[in-house]
């Protein structure tokens, strides 16, 4: 079994290949082991059931296929037209490609994995879909490679709960999202009253649950990365006290934060 933080990640990267080769090859959705839809949870929980008929019907196939996330961050994130996105663990590319369309030309998509077989696979998809504002970046989540600043939103389908430094993730967001910059996130997250012990009870760590953080803890982390208008909302139980979240916030940067005198602005702009 894995223990250190690196084996982890390595046995999640070796999952989601399978995963990737096993869409490629059109022989299921999920390989023979565990991942995001398979195990003890419904199928209706995860994956392509969380878009709905129109979304799906301007996809490749595969791009539905091998969707593997918890929820649908492109209807929470109200992009706009122009905007610069970036999707954490974009895997088989199917929220990098929604939201490339709703950015149009005018906006850019960028989707970030570490696993080759997932970024083959949705290269491939974007250009199956004729889709050219995106590019699919290979790294890791907890060292994002890309310049401070830079990104009006940020968007994650189940993919911080399998990250083994789930700080260094809500540290590098903080830092690439744009001043008044947004996230709007789904992901597992578990009751407050279940122990990280309880929440492994449920289900494994490539599985996506047992890495989970709790509302709290992801509402604290959130907070010590500096994050306002923070909220985690339940959307459906995948498992006993576990539950598939959209999780929002903002970043930000006012004059009072650098110790500058604050000028009213004529109208409050929002960001969530
Ligand atoms: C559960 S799948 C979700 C894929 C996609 N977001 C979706 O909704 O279909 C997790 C993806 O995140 C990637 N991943 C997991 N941990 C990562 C990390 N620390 N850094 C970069 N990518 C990671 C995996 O390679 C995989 O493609």
């Amino acid at each position: 079994m894995a223990t250190t933080a690196d084996e982890i990640r390595e046995e999640v990267r070796r999952r989601y290949a399978e995963s990737a080769r096993a869409v490629t090859e059109r022989s299921g959705g999920c390989g023979s082991g565990a991942c995001c839809v398979a195990g003890d949870s419904d199928a209706s929980k995860f994956g392509e059931a969380l878009y709905d008929a129109e979304q799906r019907g301007g996809l490749p196939e595969a791009a539905t296929l091998a969707s593997l996330g918890c929820g649908n961050p492109t209807a929470v994130a109200e992009l706009r037209e122009g905007e610069t996105v970036l999707d954490l663990g974009s895997g088989g590319g199917i929220d990098v490609i929604l939201s490339a369309k709703r950015v149009g030309p005018s906006g850019i998509a960028y989707g970030l994995d570490m696993t080759d077989e997932m970024l083959a696979l949705a290269r491939r998809n974007a250009a199956d879909a004729d889709i050219r504002n995106v590019h699919f970046l290979k790294g890791v989540i907890e060292q994002i490679p890309l310049p401070s600043d830079s990104v009006d939103v940020v968007i994650s389908n189940c993919v911080i709960n399998l990250s083994v430094d789930k700080p260094a993730v809500l540290a590098e967001i903080a830092r690439v999202l744009k001043p008044g910059g947004r996230i709007g996130i789904s992901d597992v997250v578990a009751e407050d009253r279940l122990t990280p012990e309880e929440r492994a009870e449920r289900g494994s760590y490539v599985g996506c649950i047992a890495g989970a953080l709790s509302k709290g803890e992801y509402e604290a982390g959130l907070e010590a990365a500096g994050f306002e208008e923070v909220s985690v909302q339940f959307t459906h139980e995948v498992a006993d006290g576990m539950h598939g979240a959209i999780v929002k916030a903002c970043k930000t940067e006012t004059p009072a934060a650098k110790g500058l005198p604050v000028i009213q602005p004529a109208a409050k702009t929002g960001c969530c």
